[in-house]
């Protein structure tokens, strides 16, 4: 692999380090030797310059605003694929043939449902209690109702790895229509065999003796939504994914990692945090302008929610295409939100701004999807939900590398300790 070295000089000794290329020309020192020879480690707090696995799932060159799925590039699959084809790409690796994608689709609506002692999970939360905490636990619960999926054993669960990926992609979608419809107090909606997307507004908004029936539109845009999220590299929540499942854990415990790490808001609540912004913005009579000016304060309780991004310097291509999508869907629609006009004041007065342009702040994918989710009806509280449902393929696909390496290791980065140094126990009584 090795076809260069990188040298290093320390304390009169210079050691030789493996350079490793990727298939798209990215460059990493290979260091996991460095300990055992040089007694040093490398520092890189929150992992922002490390290379933690080899992947060939994503490719995402941040500096150029590119994002690839297995070579695919983002605006094709936007344009062309769907959700479900997306899913199945990023698990698989290929586009899947007509064949493939007809049992695919089956097997996930096969899977769809959720038993009654599972419902039952549900009745002991509280109705307003934060949905992803909801989802986190009960996608964990899945390991418990269905433990021949998951043994925690890589050999084992890579065996039913085709049927508990179907399971995990149809389930949380439907435990996410379900936390809904708990939360206001409304009857569950059983799946039905129907599409993916329509299947879960079927499940949000059905009423008592009236189906939902997505206009195409409503499922075309969730179908985008969706896809948009399906995979990003090793962000929070992915690498959470993959750190949890290379001690063997299975997919479901593993998944339900994920969401947690995608629960805080400077990762997917950040698209819950833009319209709490948009709406006080606009609560208080501002059109963006007295925001932007406190934004640029320094102070991270003001910052301009739905912009900025840890690997994107240049534009987040998801939020082109969201942002585009967003004028077209409300327009169908029909609906006129005030939300976008001032989104739209927000992001022009930024891109002229030199604040945001000297530190490369631009729109990411949370800036615009909110207004998408709010013009289909789902609340507010659901939209980092919503996100967890598109990412689960992402990291179905992570979790898989990570189970089928053979000569894989236990995440288990090292740190530099900042602490006391040795000393003696004191009894509470000389304290
Ligand atoms: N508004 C105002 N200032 C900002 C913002 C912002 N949204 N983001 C960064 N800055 C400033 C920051 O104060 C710092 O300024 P200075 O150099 O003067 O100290 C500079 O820009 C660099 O910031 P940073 O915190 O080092 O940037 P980062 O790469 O560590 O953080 C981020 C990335 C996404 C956490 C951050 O940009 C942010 O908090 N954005 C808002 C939250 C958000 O929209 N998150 C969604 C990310 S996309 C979804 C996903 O993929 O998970």
């Amino acid at each position: 692999m090795a076809a260069q070295t990188a040298s290093l000089k320390l304390d009169g000794k210079e050691y030789a380090l493996p350079v490793m290329v990727g298939t798209e020309g990215e460059k990493a020192i290979d260091t996991r030797k460095l300990r055992a020879e040089s007694g040093y480690i490398c520092f890189d707090q929150g992992y922002g310059n490390t290379g933690s696995c080899e992947s060939t799932v994503t490719y995402l060159d941040g500096d150029n605003g590119v994002l690839r799925h297995r070579g695919y590039p983002i605006e094709q699959l936007a344009a062309h694929s769907d959700f479900v084809e997306t899913s199945y790409l990023i698990i698989y690796g290929e586009l899947p043939t007509a064949k493939q994608r007809k049992a695919f689709g089956q097997l996930l609506r096969k899977n769809a449902a959720i038993e009654t002692q599972m419902q039952r999970i549900f009745e002991g939360y509280p109705d307003d209690a934060p949905p992803m905490a909801m989802l986190s636990s009960i996608v964990a619960s899945l390991a418990a109702h269905y433990p021949e999926l998951a043994a925690n054993n890589f050999e084992k669960d890579l065996q039913h790895f085709d049927l508990a990926a179907a399971m995990a992609i149809a389930k949380i979608r439907t435990i996410g229509a379900m936390i809904y419809r708990y939360q206001h107090g409304l009857p569950y909606v059983h799946p039905k065999d129907i599409p993916f997307c329509e299947n879960f507004l079927h499940m949000m908004f059905s009423e008592p003796y009236k189906d939902y029936v997505a206009e195409p539109e409503v499922a075309r845009a969730l179908n985008l939504l969706l896809l948009l999220h399906v995979d990003h590299e090793q962000n929070c929540s992915t690498s959470t994914v993959r750190m949890v499942g290379s001690s063997a854990a299975n997919l479901f415990t593993s998944l339900s990692a994920g969401i947690s790490a995608l629960s805080g808001p400077l990762h997917g609540g950040a698209n819950t945090a833009v319209m709490q912004m948009l709406q006080a913005i606009h609560d208080e009579g501002d059109d963006g302008t007295r925001f932007i000016e406190a934004a640029k304060s320094g102070n991270k309780n003001n910052r301009l929610m739905g912009f900025g991004h840890a690997v994107y310097r240049n534009f987040d291509p998801r939020a082109k295409i969201i942002g585009d999508a967003c004028e077209k869907v409300l327009a169908k629609l029909g609906i006129d939100d005030p939300l976008l006009a001032i989104a739209r004041n927000l992001e022009q007065a930024a891109l002229k701004d030199d604040y945001f342009l000297s530190r490369k702040l631009y729109p990411n994918v949370d800036f615009y999807s909110g207004i998408i989710m709010r013009a289909l009806g789902i609340p507010v509280n659901m939209f980092t939900v919503i996100f967890a449902i598109g990412r689960t393929p992402g990291w179905i696909a992570n979790w898989r590398e990570v189970a089928s390496q053979p000569k894989g290791r236990i995440y288990r980065p090292r740190q530099i300790y900042t602490g006391p140094v040795a000393r003696d126990y004191v009894p509470i009584e000389k304290r």
